[in-house]
């Protein structure tokens, strides 16, 4: 006889551990399954954020940021430090001891709210059609064990695109579990993709001091920011950083020897390239991680690019399984993720009181935030120029440059600017775009302000600290009306 449940959850990253826990406080009795190990072999929540994603990947950025200041902006301060040097075992180190700590976080979390943790791998059981609850294999080193729920969440999470030109070996050819993972500075380090990944990881391995040349098929850079951003971005990343960026190339070859990996491609203009490296990163996207769960089996429905097909509510085509995160449709971010986490715990325990499905609320997607760690750093919340021409809708634009800020003159991080959208009418926020010191921090002020429907007018008529680098905010909304002070 197997366990019942109210909820099983399928996957413990953020979208997964964050359902799990708010299940779990609004006093469903809930199960979460997960199939991670790490390098040691030991089980390990958290998923790939925790893993192999957002936090290992932040914490080496900050680690070669400090490196890059102490080399090359620390002397503007009188600062000097002869023979400094980096430690990339130790800095490897420190970046695996803050994984640990917060995938182990996540288990007292799980003890805490009683929730249960299982390790293995979660498939789905054909289900009879008078069954009331789901049944759920969980198999681990060669044994099974099964559970029942009356409900199942999937969030497995996603996978790295396949590079059908070489194979990933994480010696060589690697993804991002090897990129987070080098025991040394490459002298010459190919990157394959120039998206979020590319672009952290590029900047991390070039701050630390290789020839970083990142290879991008398509024409434009950063295609999904705003024009003016992307613009900037490519131009500071290869004018400060040394970041070598070429777009619209169409790598034809990878050939890996013992002691280089070369590359053949056609440039942008069609002409032949070459390009010799030691180490190569390939980050050309994700893809959803259905594999083994039991989809087909059950007619769990997908679409057409390979996503668990689910509404508004993260509700499949299977009655009471759900699916979220990376695993479905919209941004594959963890916070996307955690917060449909919530929702869909909040959406099962008010149906489980008999409310209707209108009464829950899904997931607002306009007010995602995006968040690129590079330096400077990009963010944005809403919609770019280019969406709204394309929506043929009129808005007016206010801008302030960094460079005119007191804090970030006093911290000798003045690249960049932030770009205020408000509708031409109603003056109502469409979209806030940032680039320069600390933004990720800052973009929090402009969800909020489009999260409750704010216009540019309610940001400037906002007093905003003195000397802070969010008062470029402020300017900027100032300027939406033309009435910005410092410029
Ligand atoms: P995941 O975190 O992928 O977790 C899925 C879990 O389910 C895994 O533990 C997996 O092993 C498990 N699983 C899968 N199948 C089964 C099964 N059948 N049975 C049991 N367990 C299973 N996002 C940000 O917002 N900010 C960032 O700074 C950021 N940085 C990133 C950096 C890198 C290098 C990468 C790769 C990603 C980054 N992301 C970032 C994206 C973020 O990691 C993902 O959006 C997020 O992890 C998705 O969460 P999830 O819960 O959907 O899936
Ligand atoms: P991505 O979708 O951001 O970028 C992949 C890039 O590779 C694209 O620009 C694409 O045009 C390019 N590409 C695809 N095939 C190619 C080929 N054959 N040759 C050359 N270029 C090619 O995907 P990425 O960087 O792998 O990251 C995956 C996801 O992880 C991101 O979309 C993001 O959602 C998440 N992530 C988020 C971070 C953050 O929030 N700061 C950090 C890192 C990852």
């Amino acid at each position: 006889m197997s366990d019942i449940f109210d909820v099983a959850v399928i996957g413990a990253g953020p979208g997964g551990y964050v359902a799990a826990i708010r299940c779990a406080q609004l006093g469903l009795n809930t199960v979460c399954i997960d199939d991670w190990k790490n390098p040691k072999g030991k089980p390990c929540l958290g998923g790939t954020c925790l893993n192999v994603g957002c936090i290992p990947s932040k914490a080496l950025l900050d680690s070669s940021e400090n490196y890059f200041q102490l080399q090359h902006k620390f002397s503007a301060h009188g600062i000097h430090c002869e023979n400094a040097g980096i430690d990339v075992s130790t800095m490897i180190a420190r970046k695996e001891k803050i994984v640990t700590s917060f995938t182990a976080g996540i288990a007292s979390l799980f003890k805490k709210n009683k929730i249960k943790s299982m390790h293995g791998k979660g498939t789905l059981q054909k289900q009879s059609n008078s069954a009331k609850e789901w049944t759920v294999a969980v198999e681990d080193a060669g044994s099974t064990q099964t559970i029942q729920a009356k409900y199942v969440i999937i969030a497995t999470g996603s996978v790295p695109r396949p590079f059908p030109l070489s194979m990933i070996d994480n010696d060589k050819i690697l993804d991002n579990v090897g990129a987070l993972s080098l025991t040394e500075i490459p002298k010459r380090l190919g990157v394959i993709g120039a998206g979020v990944i590319g672009l952290e990881m590029g900047s991390v391995w070039r701050r630390l001091g290789s020839e970083v040349t990142i290879l991008e098929a398509m024409p434009e850079f950063m295609m999904a920011a705003d024009d003016q951003i992307a613009k900037e971005a490519k131009n500071i990343f290869n004018k400060e950083l040394g970041l070598q960026i070429h777009t619209g190339v169409a790598i034809e070859s990878v050939k890996v020897t013992k002691n280089k990996i070369t590359l053949r491609y056609a440039d942008a203009d069609k002409q032949k390239q070459t390009l010799e490296v030691d180490k190569l990163i390939v980050a050309i996207g994700r893809i959803p991680n259905t594999a083994g769960l039991g989809a087909d089996e059950n007619g769990l429905a997908l679409d057409e690019k390979g996503f668990i097909a689910v509404d508004e509510y993260c509700r499949t085509n299977l009655t009471n399984i759900y699916a979220l995160g990376d695993v479905v449709r919209g941004p594959m971010l963890a916070h996307k993720a955690s917060e449909e986490g919530m929702a869909v715990a909040e959406t099962i325990a008010h149906l489980e009181k008999n409310q209707t499905i209108e009464q829950c609320e899904p997931v607002d997607f306009n007010v995602i935030p995006w968040v690129i760690y590079t330096s400077p750093e990009i963010a944005w919340v809403g919609k770019n120029e280019k969406q709204l021409k394309a929506a043929d809708i009129a808005y007016k634009v206010g801008q302030f440059p960094f460079m005119a800020n007191g804090r970030a003159r006093s911290i000798g991080d003045s690249f960049g600017f932030i770009k205020v959208l408000a509708d031409e009418k109603t003056d109502r926020v469409l979209g806030i775009h940032m680039i320069g010191p600390h933004v990720s921090e800052l973009i929090s002020e402009a969800v909020i302000a489009m999260k409750f429907s704010a216009s540019s007018e309610d940001i400037a008529s906002t007093i905003h600290a003195h000397p802070t680098l969010s008062e470029a905010l402020h300017e900027a909304a100032l300027g939406a009306d033309n009435r910005a002070l410092h410029i």
